[in-house]
């Protein structure tokens, strides 16, 4: 990264818009540490902690979980990064206007904000074909597509070579029921950030390559500031 600057960002967008696909491509380029809401709950379910067996019926139903049961666990997550020197590239998180206040409440507390949010925009009626071909690796995290992005060897992940999964919430009717989740709690958080003047909105239909292009455009713009 330019210079020591340490930035915060936030990926934005509904499910599917592809914050994962984008935040695992950026971070080998940006010296930014990927922290997936999503992917810190669903470790918590394989550890089968307590937090995991309280998030589990929420998530699998495709309902926002609880601020309390989530926002502490990312906010301290946020917070060892940036004290041990390191900026974030958040997934998921925030997620209502609540989490949105509480995390920049508690970055200010530190002299931390958040620099950029980038909205990814994707028509609800591409959201469902891509999570009807989505696997994901249980291991790292790395999203792969059926059609659009497959993996080198059938069902195995690249890297980790184990086998990949569907995530249970992507059951059709399950994505139609975040798709309305996050019309109503999450997308008004783009007004929130507009208002801040920290919102960029990047066309989330195009290809991948395409959109990582447009996303390290803002970045090294916001690098460069
Ligand atoms: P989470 O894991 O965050 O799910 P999500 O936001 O619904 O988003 P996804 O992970 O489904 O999509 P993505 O944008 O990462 O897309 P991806 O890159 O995989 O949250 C899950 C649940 O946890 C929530 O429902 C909730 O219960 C709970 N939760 C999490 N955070 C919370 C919070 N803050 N508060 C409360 N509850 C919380 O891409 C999708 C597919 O499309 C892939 O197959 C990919 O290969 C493909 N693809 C990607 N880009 C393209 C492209 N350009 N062209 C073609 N295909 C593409
Ligand atoms: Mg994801």
């Amino acid at each position: 990264m330019a210079g020591n600057k340490i930035i915060n960002l936030v990926l934005l967008g509904p499910p599917g818009a592809g914050k994962g696909t984008q935040a695992k491509r950026l971070i080998e380029r940006y010296p930014l540490v990927h922290l997936s809401s999503g992917d810190i709950l669903r470790a918590e379910r394989s550890a089968g902690t307590e937090l995991g067996q309280a998030v589990k019926e929420y998530m699998d139903a495709g309902k926002l979980v609880p601020d309390e049961l989530v926002t502490e666990v990312v906010i301290n997550r946020i917070k060892k990064e940036l004290t041990e020197g390191r900026g974030v590239l958040l997934d998921g998180f925030p997620r209502t206007e609540r989490q949105a206040k509480d995390l920049d409440a508690e970055l200010d507390k530190i002299d931390y904000k958040i620099d950029g949010v980038i909205d990814l925009d994707l028509p609800v009626e591409l959201i469902v074909e891509r999570m009807a071909g989505r696997r994901s690796c249980p291991q790292c995290g790395r999203v792969y597509h059926l059609q659009a992005n497959p993996p080198e060897e059938d069902n195995l992940c690249d890297e980790c070579k184990v086998e990949l999964i569907q995530r249970p919430d992507d059951k059709e009717d399950v994505v139609r029921k975040r798709i309305d989740i996050y019309e109503e709690q999450t997308a008004p958080l783009r007004e929130y950030y507009k208002n801040k003047g920290i919102l960029y909105t990047v066309d989330a239909s195009a290809t991948i390559d395409e959109i990582t292009e447009n996303i390290i455009r803002i970045i090294d713009r916001l690098l460069e500031n």
